[in-house]
């Protein structure tokens, strides 16, 4: 067996990684206090104020979706949420869900785009201004197997 590098500047040793959290990998733009075992735990520290970044939820306007983006409101501080489904703010409920998440502070946008159309993701994200980039996606956008719209 070779010998094992020298660790470089900054490294975190393994055993205190599984304890501490420190030095976890994670998502630009999250604060490392969002990653560990104590944030795990539900602590209040799980609301950092004003996150820059952008939070994409994909059938942010379903039911799943406005669950999620109600909690990364509410328990995560997100501070700016795209909402996406095919129709957008025109889905049911879409106003209402909008109103709920901008009340407390946040900005939240239902925009219209079939997740399933890569070019008109691609544009999607290329409009992000560069003040809120992407820093996370919620997959939530999915058709029930029993939804009349789109029979089997
Ligand atoms: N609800 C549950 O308890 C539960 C449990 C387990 C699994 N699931 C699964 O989780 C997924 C979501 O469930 P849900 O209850 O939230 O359903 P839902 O209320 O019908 O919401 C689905 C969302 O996805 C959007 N969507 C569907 N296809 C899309 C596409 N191609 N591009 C963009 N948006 C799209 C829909 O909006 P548009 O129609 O306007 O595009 C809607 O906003 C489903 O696959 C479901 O089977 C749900």
């Amino acid at each position: 067996m070779g010998r094992r590098p020298a660790p470089g500047p900054g490294a975190v040793p393994l055993d205190r990684h599984r304890r501490t959290g420190a030095g976890a990998p994670r998502p630009r733009g999250v604060p490392a206090r969002a990653t560990g075992p104590a944030h795990r735990g539900g602590a209040d520290h799980a609301r950092p104020a004003g996150r820059p970044g952008t939070v994409l939820v994909t059938g942010g306007t379903g039911t799943l979706g406005g669950l999620v983006a109600r909690h990364l409101v509410t328990r995560h501080g997100a501070r700016n949420l795209l909402l996406v489904s095919r129709r957008g703010s025109e889905a049911p409920g879409a106003r209402e869900l909008l109103a709920e998440l901008t009340a407390p502070g946040a900005r939240a946008t239902a925009v219209a785009c079939d997740t399933a159309d890569r070019a008109a993701v691609a544009a999607l994200l290329a409009g992000l201004p560069a003040d809120r980039p992407l820093t996370a996606v919620v997959q939530a956008a999915g058709v029930t197997a029993d939804d009349p719209r789109w029979p089997a």
